[in-house]
C-alpha cells in the first residue's frame, strides 16, 4: 500500500522526546559542534520556541505510522531582542520550499501582535544556500565578525524589519 501522510507545523517542548531526538540528530548531522545548539537547556527557557515540520507517513496500519522531521526551527524572544537561532531542512527534502516555509511560519510567530522592530540571526558566511534563503525573505546583512563561530569561521548578522 502506497504511502500517505499530511504535513503540519508543531511546536516542540523539552518533553517532546521523540520529536526533540529526531532534531537533535538532525543537528549533530548538519551541523558542527561549534555551531550546535544546545536544546536541553534552551528549551527550558520560556522565551525560546521551537517548530518542527512534521510529516506523519503512514504504513499498512495506523500503529506503524512513523512521524517524521522535514524541518526545524528555533527562536528566542526576549522583550527586545528577537533572534532566529536555528533552521534546518533534512537534506533530503531541500529546494522545495520548506526551507522558507519554516522561515515564513516562525517569522509569523514572533511578529503576532507585534506592529514594529526588527528579527535577527547569524548565518556563517559560508552557508551560501541559507544565505540566499535569508536574503529571499528579506533579511538585510549588517554586519560580517570574523571568528565568530570560532578560527575562520566568520558569520553574518542579517536582519529582518518587521512591518506592520
Ligand atoms: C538553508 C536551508 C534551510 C534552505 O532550505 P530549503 O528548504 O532548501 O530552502 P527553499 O527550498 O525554501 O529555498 C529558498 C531559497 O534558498 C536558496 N537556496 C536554497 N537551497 C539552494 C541551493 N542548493 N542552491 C542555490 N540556492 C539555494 C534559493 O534562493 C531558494 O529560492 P529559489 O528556490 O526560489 O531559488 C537548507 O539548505 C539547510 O537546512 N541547510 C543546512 C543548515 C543551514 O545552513 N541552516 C542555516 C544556518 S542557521
Amino acid at each position: 500500500m502506497a504511502a500517505k501522510g499530511a504535513d503540519c507545523f508543531i511546536e516542540i517542548t523539552s518533553k517532546s522526546f521523540f520529536y526533540l531526538e529526531e532534531v537533535k540528530r538532525l543537528e549533530k548531522r548538519y551541523f558542527p559542534a561549534s555551531e550546535r545548539f544546545d536544546f536541553d537547556s534552551e528549551l527550558r527557557r520560556s522565551s525560546t520556541k521551537c517548530y518542527c515540520y512534521v510529516r506523519e507517513k503512514h504504513g499498512e496500519t495506523v500503529e506503524r505510522r512513523l512521524p517524521c522531521v522535514l524541518a526545524y526551527a528555533v527562536y528566542s524572544q526576549a522583550k527586545m531582542k528577537k533572534r532566529i537561532n536555528k533552521l534546518c531542512v533534512a537534506h533530503e527534502y531541500r529546494r522545495n520550499g520548506y526551507g522558507t516555509s519554516m522561515l515564513h511560519h516562525v517569522i509569523g510567530q514572533i511578529c503576532r501582535n507585534l506592529k514594529e522592530g526588527t528579527i535577527d540571526l547569524w548565518v556563517g558566511v559560508l552557508r551560501e544556500h541559507a544565505i540566499r534563503c535569508y536574503l529571499k525573505s528579506n533579511f538585510i546583512p549588517m554586519e560580517t565578525v570574523r571568528d565568530y563561530y570560532g578560527p575562520e569561521r566568520d558569520a553574518i548578522r542579517m536582519v529582518y524589519a518587521i512591518q506592520p
